[in-house]
């Protein structure tokens, strides 16, 4: 019986519960073609479709020319990777480059949140973090010592755009834990608040390549050519 008949039949707790094993029943059948695939393998766009409808929350997510540069780097990084904000994206890191052992770090700020994707990880290799945002003086910022140093690349899709100066805090607060080399990928580099990061990060000396709604930053000199390749998709 599908939740949405026991409306009135059911207490409100009961309801909600329901509601919430239904939710995460179709989120661990999403996640099993990705389970199942051999690892180093990229999802193909009906698979991260199928999860993107389980997961349900459309607004929110990233989008697909983000994810599918996300899935190209992490598909090839060494890490580590260290994720702003958790979510689907949480999902495929882990199934992408998690499973190829390469250490996946997801800071979230929200419990209730962080409790939906680590619940639904079931095994996939992530660790999600709780890491409330502190107040700093001129921007908050993920509290959290629990960031690997070397991080080689950052999906930065959080925390949300309406934090006090936006994703800036990345530089001061984790700038010394990345590599020299470290990539950034940022979302939602065309809004007011991801352009004024941007100029910021530039001014500091970060590179920035926008691509339309998202921006590839390279802390080092940028490498030359095209950014890695899509390896292999699976169904
Ligand atoms: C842009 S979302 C990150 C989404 C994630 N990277 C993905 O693609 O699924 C940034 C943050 O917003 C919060 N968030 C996500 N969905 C939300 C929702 N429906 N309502 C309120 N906050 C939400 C979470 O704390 C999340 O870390």
């Amino acid at each position: 019986m599908r939740p949405v008949l026991m409306r009135h039949a059911l207490p409100r707790p009961v309801r909600q519960l329901v509601q919430r094993l239904y939710e995460d029943a179709k989120i661990r059948l999403a996640l099993r073609t990705l389970r199942a695939a051999p690892p180093g393998y990229i999802p193909s766009a009906d698979v991260i479709a199928r999860l993107h409808r389980a997961w349900g929350n459309a607004g929110w997510a990233a989008r697909s020319e983000y994810l599918d540069t996300m899935l190209s780097y992490a598909a090839q990084t060494a890490g580590p990777i260290v994720e702003c904000g958790s979510g689907v994206t949480t999902f495929l890191l882990a199934a992408v480059a998690g499973r190829r052992a390469v250490e996946v770090v997801s800071l979230e700020h929200e419990p209730e949140w962080r409790d939906r994707v680590v619940r639904n990880l079931g095994g996939l290799p992530a660790r999600v973090v709780l890491a409330p945002l502190r107040h700093g003086v001129d921007f908050d910022w993920y509290d959290s010592h629990d960031v690997p140093r070397g991080i080689a690349l950052v999906i930065c899709d959080g925390p949300p755009e309406s934090t006090r100066g936006g994703r800036y805090g990345l530089l001061p607060i984790l700038g010394s834990h990345l590599a020299d080399s470290a990539t950034i990928l940022f979302d939602d580099a065309n809004t007011d608040s991801g352009r004024l990061v941007l100029d910021k990060w530039t001014a500091h000396g970060w590179h920035v390549k926008r691509h339309g709604t998202f921006a590839i930053v390279s802390v080092g000199e940028p490498r030359h050519g095209a950014p890695p390749q899509r390896l292999s998709r699976v169904r």
